[in-house]
């Protein structure tokens, strides 16, 4: 089932998610339910506050070299960590909260993350480059942050005007 991507500034992307504990249906339904909202707004990744349920989920779903994005190569993490990060580089990042907007933003350019899968099995892996910046991402969505809390505070001011007037012309 397709779910509503909550929106910029929607309190609730502030909230810092918690740890799953059962890895039942209910849980596997929220993975399915996220991929389908994912493929749907046409995204690479998605947090489950993102859907406004506050648990540390997170699904990331790369293109590959053909740019098609493989369900075989989907990952589901569940209580992710990052256990070790190195390294710089800026990228021009986007999300489904915020939608329309991209910005340039520095993270680690290396990243060693332990997870679980959808039946708790435990998973190390590690990324570099794009799937790097895609992980720092979420992550930072299950911390309660978003994106644009990255920019400076010039950036950031030009931001919130351009999004007020955006949500604006929405309303019409
Ligand atoms: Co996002």
């Amino acid at each position: 089932m397709i779910r509503d991507v909550l929106t910029y500034p929607n309190p609730l992307l502030r909230k810092k998610s918690i740890d799953v504990v059962e890895f039942n249906d209910e849980l596997h339904t929220l993975l399915d339910d996220m991929y389908e909202t994912m493929m749907e707004n046409a995204g690479v990744g998605l947090a489950a506050i993102q859907v406004a349920v506050p648990l540390n989920v997170l699904i990331i779903s790369l293109p590959n070299d053909e740019d098609f994005q493989d369900k075989n190569d989907l990952i589901e993490a569940i209580n992710p960590k990052i256990t070790h990060k190195d390294g710089e580089q800026i990228f021009s990042e986007g999300c489904l909260s915020i939608p329309g907007f991209n910005e340039d933003i520095k993270r680690a350019q290396h990243i060693l993350v332990e997870y679980n899968d959808r039946n708790g099995k435990l998973i190390k892996i590690e990324a570099e480059d794009f799937p790097a910046v895609a992980w720092q991402h979420e992550l930072e969505h299950l911390e309660g942050h978003v994106f644009i809390e990255n920019l400076s505070v010039t950036k950031r001011k030009k931001f919130e005007k351009e999004w007020k007037k955006e949500m604006k012309s929405k309303k019409k």
